[in-house]
């Protein structure tokens, strides 16, 4: 049987919101450079896009988190796959995320990374899930609020697949 993807939010949507969020940022941060962690893997095409509608200088780092043990049970603490390459002691960071669903891995993470001292913190998101949040997040930026419902496509997997498709859609039958 084929794969029958429902489109939620279609590509044009997504550019103009991105070019969006991009101005806002730009205003918001005039004068000042901008550190912009991506999260891996999801975050890796928004973030690319939405760099390039930012008007400061920026510059990128890439962290792996998981909130989960080797056991897909919730071990309540996230594991670090792979860390930042360089220190954020008294740099304007930003975090990219693709979707922020329980809250649980942002949570964790964001009080991690204010123990390294940035000069700001803030946190953008393609996609906010609140119905399912159990963890709260100060979200700063925000692409969409969506349903509480499955969604892959730019950057978001099912099982690792799915992450390149230039839209948000939701698998029907799989
Ligand atoms: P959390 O529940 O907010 O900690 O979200 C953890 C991670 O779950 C996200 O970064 C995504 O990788 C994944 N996730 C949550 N909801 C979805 C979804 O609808 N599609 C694909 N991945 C999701
Ligand atoms: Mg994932």
């Amino acid at each position: 049987m084929d794969v029958k993807i429902r489109v939620m939010i279609p590509e044009k949507d997504i550019d103009s919101r991105i070019r969006e969020i991009g101005g806002k940022i730009s205003r918001e941060y005039e004068g000042k450079a901008l550190h912009i962690i991506c999260i891996l893997k999801g975050s890796v095409f928004f973030a690319s896009e939405l760099a390039k509608r930012i008007t400061v200088p920026v510059t990128l780092d890439f962290m792996e988190v998981s909130s989960y043990g080797d056991n897909t049970v919730s071990s309540g603490h996230i594991k670090i796959k792979k860390d930042l390459a360089e220190s954020i002691e008294g740099r304007h960071v930003l975090v990219i995320e693709d979707i922020i669903d329980t809250g649980k891995t942002l949570s964790f993470l964001m009080e991690m990374l204010k123990e390294r001292k940035p000069a700001s913190l803030k946190l953008c998101t393609l996609l906010d899930k609140p119905d399912r949040r159990t963890h709260p997040v100060d979200v700063d930026y925000v692409g969409f609020e969506i349903p509480d419902e499955f969604v892959v496509g730019y950057g978001l997997d099912y099982a690792q697949k799915y992450r390149n498709l230039p839209y948000i859609g939701v698998v029907e039958n799989e």
